[in-house]
Order: C-alpha cells, then sequence, then structure tokens
C-alpha cells in the first residue's frame, strides 16, 4: 500500500511485467521500422520512465524528442482541455514519429500530438501507450502499440503522479477502493 497526499494506493502492475511488455512493444516497433530512422516524441512528465526504458531496446536509429502537455492539472479526473507547454523546435517534415505516451485514457493528448506533428509534415504518426483504458477512449486513431489494456482506475507509479507524487515508484499502484 502507497500513500500519496490523501489517497491510499494498492499495487496494480509490477516492475516485472512491465518491463516484459515495455521489451514485448520494443520487438514490435524494431520488426515494423527495421532499420528506418525513428524520432521519438515523448509526452512528458508522465512518459519520461516508459520511454527511457522502450528506447534502450529500440535498435533503429532514434532521435527523441520531448514536449510538455498538461491535460489533469492535478486531480484524478481528465478536464478535456490540453496545453502544449513549449514547441516542437525539430523540423519533421517527412519524417516517421512514434508518440511515446504512459497512458491514453480519453486519447485527447494523443490526438492533440498526433495533429499537432502531422501539422509539421511528418510522413507518419505512431502511437505507443504502456497503459491504455479502452473503455473510456474517445479517439478514433489506432493506439497502435498499446502496453496493459486496464479498466477505468486512476493509477500511479513508473511516471505517473497523483498531484506530481508516486513518478519515482517502480511497479504501478491503483486507487484503493476505485
Ligand atoms: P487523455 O485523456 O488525454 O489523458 O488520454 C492522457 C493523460 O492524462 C493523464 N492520465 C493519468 N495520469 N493516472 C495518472 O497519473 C491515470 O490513471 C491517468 N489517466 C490519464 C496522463 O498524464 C496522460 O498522459
Ligand atoms: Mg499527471
Amino acid at each position: 500500500m502507497v500513500q500519496l497526499h490523501d489517497l491510499t494506493f494498492e499495487p496494480y502492475i509490477h516492475d516485472t511485467d512491465i518491463r516484459e511488455k515495455v521489451s514485448g512493444l520494443a520487438a514490435r516497433i524494431n520488426a515494423d521500422y527495421g532499420n528506418t530512422e525513428l524520432h521519438i516524441v515523448s509526452a512528458l512528465t508522465g512518459s519520461f520512465m516508459f520511454t527511457s526504458d522502450l528506447v534502450r531496446h529500440l535498435h533503429m536509429p532514434c532521435y527523441l524528442h520531448f514536449i510538455k502537455v498538461s491535460s489533469y492539472h492535478g486531480s484524478t479526473q481528465s478536464t478535456g482541455s490540453i496545453t502544449l507547454d513549449a514547441e516542437l523546435k525539430a523540423d519533421l517534415a517527412g519524417k516517421h514519429v512514434l508518440i511515446s505516451e504512459d497512458i491514453i485514457d480519453t486519447g485527447l493528448t494523443a490526438g492533440f500530438l498526433h495533429e499537432y506533428l502531422m501539422k509539421k509534415q511528418a510522413a507518419s504518426v505512431k502511437i505507443a501507450a504502456l497503459l491504455f483504458k479502452p473503455n473510456a477512449y474517445k479517439g478514433s486513431l489506432p493506439v497502435d502499440y498499446p502496453g496493459f489494456s486496464i479498466p477505468n482506475d486512476f493509477v500511479v507509479g513508473y511516471g505517473l503522479d497523483y498531484k506530481e507524487l508516486g513518478r519515482n515508484l517502480k511497479d504501478i499502484y491503483k486507487l484503493k477502493d476505485s
């Protein structure tokens, strides 16, 4: 059990299973892209741990970009509004791009990033997400590389936070009694 601020979280996905899932996702990405140059766009802050674990298993020439998007604003419910804190400076025209997300909930963030990157005239934009909440998903885009499909529970750990705490936990926890 883990206490973060006023909420209690219980163990949910163990570090061993996360590592197995991440290397499995990387194997699929390696198989699909081969030696094609890939631009990873990691959505901070939550995806920092997933991205760093994922990329160490990738074999193609890999560029890394970090972008800061906020949609939760410190609660356990999405607000539906997305803010981009800093523009991506890189020229992605004609490049193959992979969005790396910690979790896809409603899909608003991934949809927003996809559109943003397509406007930069990327040759292709695909989406990898460690966690996916299919019952909350309202997007129309396919999630190309989904890790764990989970119910609509609020989760923390492995990059994910509750009011900025819990990001350093190596396992994933879910809100108790949710
Ligand atoms: P959307 O709804 O845009 O949400 O797909 C994606 C972003 O919302 C955050 N998010 C969560 N953060 N536990 C968290 O700590 C959760 O269960 C959760 N669900 C969504 C996250 O920042 C993600 O990038
Ligand atoms: Mg958050």
